[in-house]
C-alpha cells in the first residue's frame, strides 16, 4: 500500500527506485556502479541537468540486465550490436516510467536519450553519450580489462574515445589510473584517435 501511494505521488521517485532495483539484478557486476557513476558524470557536467536526462542517466543501460537482453553474439556489427541494445532499453524504460505515473512528455524525452545515448546528436543526447562513456573508463574498464584482456579493451577504449567530445577527452586524459596497464590502454587509445574527437555537446558541459 505504500509503495502504491508512492508510486502516485512521486513518479520520479518510483522510476529511479525501480530501475535501480532491475539494474541491481543485473549478471555484470559492473552495471549498478555504472549506472550510479554515469549519473555523476552527467551532474558534473550539468550540475541542474533536467529530469529527463538524470533519469536516462540511471537507466541508459537497463537492457543488460534483463534476460532477453540484446547479446553481442547476435550481431556480427559491434555498433548495430549497440543501437539494438539502446532500443531495447528504450522500450523497458517506457513501461516502466508509464507504471510509475511519469507524465508523457517526460516518458518520450527520457527513451528519446536513451534510443540516442550511443551515437549522440543533440546537445543533450551528446552530455549523456559523453557521461556514460566517462563512466566507462572510471567504472568498467578494471572489470573488462579482466574479464576480456588487453587487445579487446583497447578496441573498447578507442571505440570509447572516439564517442568522447574535446571536452570530455581532455576529463579522461586527466583521469588517474592506479593500475599501470589501464593507464597504458587508455594512454595508446587517446593517442591513436587524436584528432578526431566528437563534436562538442554544448557550451552547458563546459559549466
Ligand atoms: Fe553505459
Amino acid at each position: 500500500m505504500t509503495e502504491h501511494l508512492a508510486t502516485h505521488n512521486d513518479p520520479l521517485a518510483c522510476a529511479e527506485a525501480r530501475i535501480r532495483a532491475i539494474i541491481a539484478g543485473s549478471a555484470v557486476p559492473e552495471d549498478p556502479p555504472h549506472a550510479e557513476n554515469t549519473l555523476q558524470w552527467l551532474l558534473r557536467l550539468v550540475p541542474d541537468a533536467d529530469p529527463a536526462l538524470r533519469l536516462a542517466a540511471l537507466g541508459h543501460d537497463i537492457d543488460r540486465a534483463v534476460p532477453d537482453k540484446v547479446r553481442r553474439e547476435d550481431f556480427d556489427d559491434y555498433d548495430a550490436f549497440k543501437a539494438a541494445h539502446a532500443e531495447h532499453g528504450a522500450r523497458i524504460l517506457a513501461r516502466l516510467l508509464a507504471e510509475c505515473g511519469v507524465p508523457v512528455p517526460l516518458i518520450k524525452d527520457t527513451c528519446r536519450l536513451v534510443e540516442r545515448h550511443e551515437i549522440g546528436g543533440d546537445p543533450r543526447s551528446d552530455l549523456l553519450k559523453d557521461a556514460d562513456s566517462l563512466s566507462y573508463f572510471e567504472v568498467n574498464l578494471p572489470l573488462y580489462l579482466a574479464r576480456e584482456g588487453e587487445a579487446e579493451t583497447l578496441r573498447r577504449c578507442r571505440w570509447g574515445v572516439r564517442r568522447l567530445s574535446a571536452n570530455a577527452r581532455q576529463r579522461l586524459a586527466r583521469m588517474h589510473f592506479a593500475d599501470p596497464r589501464q593507464a597504458a590502454i587508455v594512454r595508446q587509445a587517446l593517442e591513436t584517435e587524436r584528432g578526431g574527437a566528437a563534436k562538442a555537446p554544448s557550451s552547458l558541459a563546459d559549466k
